[in-house]
């Protein structure tokens, strides 16, 4: 954690601006948010206050076994097994992505109660997977295959998740390095999603390059972040040029105020043609 020190200017931005350049994930990992820190359940839990989101979530539960963490997602669909217990590996070695943060849980908790209908026989793409959370829940809720998305780094641990869910056939992990070409075996996505994406500004036009690239006006895409500091409006501000968005939610979800106090949205966004 870097000190201010008094060679940085006053202005709040531009203070941000050089701190950022010097530890570009220091918003992500800062003193308040290690605080509990994959600790002693291998979840990345932000706050005090986010400990009551987790145990909250949708008929949410985890526990935790010789560093093994596992969530749980309580469902009422009579097709699917209830509940879906997703088993990860989480290891903060291979970077931030190794956790489990809380927008991923948000989101795999929002496509467990919009339920398997919904997905039937789409392709599924997430950007930014980390230990894959998102499309492990969603490979357990339907037939059809997920890919997984994220850096080099991180795809043997996903591959370590697939495995231990017993997901093989349906989870199909890939590297795709925002602002890259996107590989040639991996379709054009129905669904797109992504969680806890927005932190690092140098990658902020890389991510709504790969956005723009993989999206067209037929597809749907759940984005789900932690506002953490103001130069994340830079983020929105480039990605309004290619979409518009607007709160994703179910009817009724009595979390959605406590998640939004957290600062964390799920948005659903909108190519514009
Ligand atoms: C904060 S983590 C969130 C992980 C996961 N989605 C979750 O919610 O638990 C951000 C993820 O974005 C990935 N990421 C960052 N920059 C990336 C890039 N340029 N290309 C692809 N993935 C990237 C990281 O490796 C990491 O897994």
């Amino acid at each position: 954690m870097l000190q201010l020190d008094s060679s940085l200017p006053e202005n709040e931005f531009f203070r941000d601006e050089i701190l950022d350049s010097r530890d570009p994930l220091r918003h992500l990992m800062d003193d308040s948010e290690l605080e509990g820190i994959i600790a002693s359940d291998g979840l990345a839990r932000p706050s005090g206050s986010l400990s009551e989101l987790l145990t909250v979530l949708p008929q949410q539960s985890q526990s935790v076994h010789d560093g093994l963490l596992t969530l749980s997602f309580a469902h009422t669909w009579p097709s699917i097994p209830s509940p879906i217990s997703t088993s990860l590996v989480v290891d903060a070695a291979p970077g931030c992505g190794g956790l489990a943060w809380p927008a991923g849980q948000i989101l795999a908790s929002y496509l467990v109660q919009r339920g398997p209908d919904y997905i039937r026989g789409k392709n599924i793409l997430e950007l930014g997977s980390g230990t894959g959370l998102v499309g492990l829940v969603v490979g357990a809720l339907r037939d059809a295959k997920t890919w997984i998305t994220d850096q080099a780094p991180l795809l043997p641990i996903m591959k370590q998740n697939v495995s231990l869910n017993k997901l093989e056939d349906k989870v199909i992990v890939a590297e795709l390095n925002w602002g890259s070409p996107i590989p040639a075996d991996i379709p054009r996505p129905d669904i797109i999603l992504a969680a806890d994406c927005v932190y690092f500004e140098p990658a902020f036009p890389l991510l709504v390059q790969t956005l723009n690239d993989l999206s067209d006006s037929k597809n749907e895409i759940y984005f789900c972040y932690k506002k953490r500091r103001k130069a994340d409006k830079r983020f929105f501000g480039m990605l309004k040029k290619h979409f518009t968005w607007k709160e994703a939610r179910v009817l009724d979800d009595p979390n959605r105020q406590i998640y939004n106090r957290e600062a964390i949205t799920l948005i659903q966004l909108f190519k514009i043609n």
